[in-house]
């Protein structure tokens, strides 16, 4: 008999369901991972790959995006939307071409001092590039935590927003941070959803207390008017 671990349901999940074939996760570099990001930050997977196939073609690395120009960068973003996106990786890339030694820094402070690249984004980059202990809160983690926790506030909320981090850094395995990150990203996006979860078969259901309420639906709270 043991407790119940978090990390340790997630990642055996993982295991077996979650996503290991997608472009970004093949010959993983820091650059790759962080354009993957940015393009997925509003964009859902199937509509980034084949963008992203075609960016990295014709911008395989920091310096080819530095030195090209704004308005090639963009005509490789047209489609995606969003494209101050677009800019900002392409000003980021050349504050770490000509400022930062050509490399992403290892650093999740100076991480979130690049345009585009906020905590989350950062705490992705760490974990999935470098292998490093930190926490990602993006849109589905925070869906998943809210239902988890059955969260009374809107998760939006500055004050709610601050617990949630604290319980996504609790919950961080003590090793496969990389695996364990793609597990959230993976089990938001793909079981517990924002309209079907898939409560039966998932993962951290003996332990959410939103399906233990029989409400998940009511979960994450709405912004308040
Ligand atoms: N959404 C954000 N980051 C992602 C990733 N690495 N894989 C799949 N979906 C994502
Ligand atoms: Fe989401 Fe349902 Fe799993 Fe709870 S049991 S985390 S609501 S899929």
């Amino acid at each position: 008999m043991t407790i119940f671990n978090f990390s340790d349901a997630l990642l055996g999940w993982y295991e077996k369901h979650g996503r290991k074939d997608l472009p970004w996760q093949q010959s993983v570099t820091p650059y790759r991972v962080w354009v993957s990001e940015i393009m997925l930050q509003q964009t859902q997977v199937s509509t980034v790959i084949p963008y992203y196939q075609r960016f990295m073609q014709r911008f395989p690395d920091i310096a080819a995006l530095a030195t090209a120009n704004l308005d090639e960068v963009l005509s490789y973003w047209a489609g995606l939307g969003y494209y101050a996106r677009g800019r900002n990786l392409h000003k980021s890339a050349n504050i770490i071409h000509h400022q930062l030694g050509g490399e992403l820094p290892e650093d999740i402070e100076q991480l979130q001092t690049l345009p585009g690249i906020g905590r989350s984004t950062a705490g992705a980059i760490m974990a999935l590039a470098f292998h490093q202990r930190y926490a990602i809160l993006d849109g589905n983690v925070k869906r998943v935590l809210s239902r988890f926790y059955a969260v009374e506030d809107w998760p939006g909320k500055p004050q709610v927003e601050k617990q949630l981090w604290l319980r996504a850094q609790a919950l961080l395995p003590d090793k496969d941070f990389a695996k364990y990150t793609q597990a959230q990203m993976d089990l938001g996006a793909t079981l517990c959803t924002r309209s079907r979860p898939d409560c039966q078969n998932c993962p951290l259901q003996t332990h959410c207390a939103a399906y233990a309420q029989n409400n998940v639906s009511d979960y994450p709270r709405p912004r308040p008017k």
